[in-house]
């Protein structure tokens, strides 16, 4: 073979190793494009809707962790919402638990942990049911009403999470105990409240 007829097999052989090459090459910087176009929707989409919340800063630091899961389904963000003060629920409910281990408490804060204790639980299954009713609405014919279940169950929540502080007043409490329920019950009323502000984005 001749030294040119080598390069024009060479140049045939790369051209169509490009041509293989190229399209798939194409493909993944579409999809990284897309990816990154799309992450940006579903952030914006989580940033819009904590907009309408009390306390936005709070709502879109716990939902934007789950953007790529929410996307832009409304029914979705209203369930990772729910299911993120359900788990900070659980979180409280242990920290009042060790709370209650404390020693030399006096019988006032006894009290006072105790019936955080059982607010926090209330909590939990009044949640934990929202979260099954919310998880059931699409299939659902009572759409309307299971909402309006929903809503009266979350804001039972969040009355109760203040009657558990409310006790303080006029009580000799330690700092300790004041500052980590405070502290809990305050970040679970922020959370539940954002919840009932997302709810009004659910139309049926
Ligand atoms: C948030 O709401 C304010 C006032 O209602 C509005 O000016 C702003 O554009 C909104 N931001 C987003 C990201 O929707
Ligand atoms: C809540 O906790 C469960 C179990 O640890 C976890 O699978 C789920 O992703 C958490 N939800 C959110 C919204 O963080
Ligand atoms: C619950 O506590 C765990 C461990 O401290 C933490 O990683 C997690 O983010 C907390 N979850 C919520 C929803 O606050
Ligand atoms: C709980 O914390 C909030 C805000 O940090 C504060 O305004 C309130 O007085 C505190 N309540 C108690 C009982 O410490």
């Amino acid at each position: 073979m001749s030294s040119s007829s080598f390069q024009l097999v060479f140049i045939f052989c790369f051209s169509i190793l490009l041509l293989l090459i190229m399209p798939t090459s194409m493909q993944t910087v579409s999809a990284a494009t897309t990816n990154k176009a799309s992450a940006k929707t579903y952030k914006k989409f989580i940033k819009s809707a904590c907009n309408s919340t009390t306390y936005p800063k709070v709502c879109y630091k716990a939902l934007s962790p789950s953007a790529s899961a929410i996307k832009t389904d409304t029914n979705k963000l209203c369930n990772i919402a729910l299911s993120f003060t359900l788990n900070a629920t659980y979180n409280a409910s242990s920290s009042i638990d060790s709370l209650s281990k404390m020693k030399g408490l006096s019988p006032s804060e006894k009290e006072i942990i105790h019936d955080c204790a059982e607010t926090t639980g209330e909590a939990i299954d009044e949640l934990a049911k929202s979260l099954k009713t919310l998880a059931n609405l699409q299939g659902s014919d009572h759409k309307a009403d299971e909402i309006n279940d929903l809503k009266t169950w979350v804001s039972a929540v969040l009355t109760d999470e203040y009657t558990c502080t409310d006790e303080f007043d006029g009580q000799k409490v330690s700092k300790a105990v004041k500052n980590t329920i405070n502290k809990s019950v305050l970040y679970l009323a922020q959370l539940t409240s954002n919840c009932l502000a997302l709810f009004r984005l659910l139309d049926y």
